[in-house]
Formats: C-alpha cells, sequence, structure tokens
C-alpha cells in the first residue's frame, strides 16, 4: 500500500498489534497494541520523501551515528529504500517482515558487506538488525543503532530507568564522560547521552498513558537518551515546536567508542524487543 509522500509501505495486522513499516529506511512509523496509544511517536511535521528521513519511529542508523563531515548525519540506511526478502506468518500469530538494505554507492568505501533486517509483530516489537562481513580479509567497522522514538503522555510525567552507575558522554556538554546517578532519569530540557558499555533492559514509566514501556536489548552495547527540549525542538524544520513534550528516544546501539569491527566473514546481531504495560 502507499503511505505518506506516496512512499510504499506494508501494514501488518497480528491479534495484538497493528505496524506500519516504509520500505525507505525499513522504517517501522506505527506500533499500536489494541486498546493502546500508539507505541511510537510519528511527528505531525515528518517529511516523507526519498531524500529525507522520517522523524519519528524507528530510523534505523547504520553505518555511522552522529555527524560525518561532507556525509551528513546518522548514515545512510535511513534514507534507501530497502527491499522486502519475506514475510512469515508464525503459528503462535506472529509475523516477521524480513527487509535487506540494496547496494548503494556510498556503501563502496567499506568492505563488501550485507545487512538484514528482521521485524518481528506480536504482542511486542522485535527487531534484529544483521550486519554481515563479505570480506575475507578484511575487518568491517561501522555505528549501528535502532534510533526508537516513544510516544509518551508529557515528557514531564515520565522517569527512565536501569542506567544507574553507566557512563554516558554527554552531548549537550562537548561529550562530557559523566556517570549517571539517579535511578530513575526525569527530563526538563535537552537530554543527548551516549551511555556506554551497558546492555541492561530500560524502562520508561509514564505515569500521564499509565503505561510501562520496557525496552530489552541483545549485541548492543550502547544507548543513548534524547529528547530535544525546547529551543532545538524550535530549530528542526521536521518537528513540531511543542512536540518534545510527547516523544522520548531510548536508542540501542552500537556507537562511538563502541562501534562494531566485525572479523571477516563475521556477522554481528542487534537485536530489541519493545514491550508494554499497564501501571
Ligand atoms: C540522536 C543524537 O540520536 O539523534 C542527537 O544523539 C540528534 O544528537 C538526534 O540530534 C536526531 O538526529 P537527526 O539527524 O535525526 O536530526
Amino acid at each position: 500500500m502507499d503511505g505518506r509522500g506516496e512512499l510504499p509501505m506494508l501494514e501488518v495486522i497480528t491479534a495484538w498489534s497493528t505496524v506500519g513499516i516504509y520500505l525507505h529506511g525499513a522504517h517501522v512509523a506505527h506500533f499500536q497494541k489494541r486498546d493502546e496509544p500508539p507505541l511510537l511517536f510519528l511527528s505531525q511535521c515528518s517529511r516523507f520523501d526519498q531524500d529525507h528521513p522520517i522523524r519519528g519511529g524507528i530510523p534505523v542508523i547504520f553505518p555511522w551515528f552522529g555527524h560525518r563531515e561532507g556525509m551528513g548525519q546518522h548514515g545512510f540506511a535511513r534514507v534507501k529504500t530497502w527491499e522486502v526478502k519475506e514475510v512469515v506468518p508464525a503459528a503462535d500469530g506472529s509475523v516477521s517482515v524480513k527487509f535487506c538494505l540494496p547496494e548503494s554507492p556510498e556503501a563502496s568505501s567499506y568492505p563488501p558487506f550485507t545487512v538484514d533486517y528482521v521485524v518481528t509483530v506480536s504482542d511486542s516489537l522485535h527487531l534484529e538488525l544483521i550486519v554481515h562481513n563479505l570480506s575475507k580479509d578484511e575487518a568491517l567497522t561501522f555505528e549501528d543503532c535502532l534510533h526508537t522514538y516513544f510516544e509518551v503522555g508529557d515528557i514531564s510525567a515520565v522517569t527512565i530507568s536501569g542506567l544507574k552507575g553507566v557512563k554516558y558522554l554527554d552531548k549537550v556538554a562537548n561529550f562530557a564522560e559523566r556517570a549517571e546517578t539517579k535511578d530513575a532519569i526525569a527530563i526538563s530540557s535537552e537530554v543527548d547521552r551516549v551511555y556506554i558499555n551497558t546492555l541492561a533492559p530500560v524502562e520508561i514509566r509514564d505515569s500521564k498513558l499509565g503505561r510501562k514501556i520496557l525496552v530489552e536489548k541483545s549485541g548492543s552495547n550502547s544507548t543513548v537518551v534524547w529528547n530535544p527540549g525546547i529551543t532545538k525542538a524550535q530549530q528542526m524544520p521536521d518537528f513540531g515546536n511543542d512536540e518534545y513534550q510527547r516523544m522520548v528516544c531510548v536508542e540501542s546501539g552500537n556507537v562511538g567508542p563502541q562501534a562494531v569491527k566485525l572479523a571477516p566473514g563475521g556477522t554481528s546481531n542487534l537485536k530489541v524487543k519493545l514491550s508494554t504495560e499497564p501501571m
């Protein structure tokens, strides 16, 4: 079916939930359980065209995270049209959709590789990004991240836990290294942190929507927490001025000092499970 901007989109409906995935970026733009508000935030101001990433949902960040001089931000995977390899309904009622990243000129500066992405939909959302280094003699170095935007009722009623004691690079303080001191992190202004060396699950408690979101992961050593706050929100062309109040990104990946160095012939699997519970 056509999604917004006439970009092709797959809609999958299971007994528990509905998901909408654009081929542009293999971008999960929507996931909603029955009788629950959407799990994923999607900006009212998002662009839906071939040249820009979608603002919200789950951008797939690969092969670099953050800014690269002359190459833009967050890699090229999020603006490529991925191919659908298969759609597999399972006996338990879940449905898996497998995408692969097409070849592109930007990939030519890397050793040869493939990237597959499997999205499995049930009462929860399972995501798996699989990178395979096809080279026989060269390591493949890259960053990856599932840059998940969660919908929240009101950012001032949200806490994020699971990161106490973890070191982070504070991007709003010129990458200063700090350690998290809080059991429950609250957000009252711009937050942009790369937590390093953490495999821990993260819980987002949202008292306004009355739900807990659990982010569980494996093959991911970094967790990024981002909310642009009001000033940055106003500067972003594809994000509403007030929308920082209704979202928070908790991103699972391998970024910065934790870029992946994949041996020749090696495979890396980044897995994330997103689930919710009432509270
Ligand atoms: C976060 C980064 O992951 O993504 C932030 O840590 C960045 O620094 C944000 O601003 C959004 O990036 P973009 O390229 O989608 O505007």
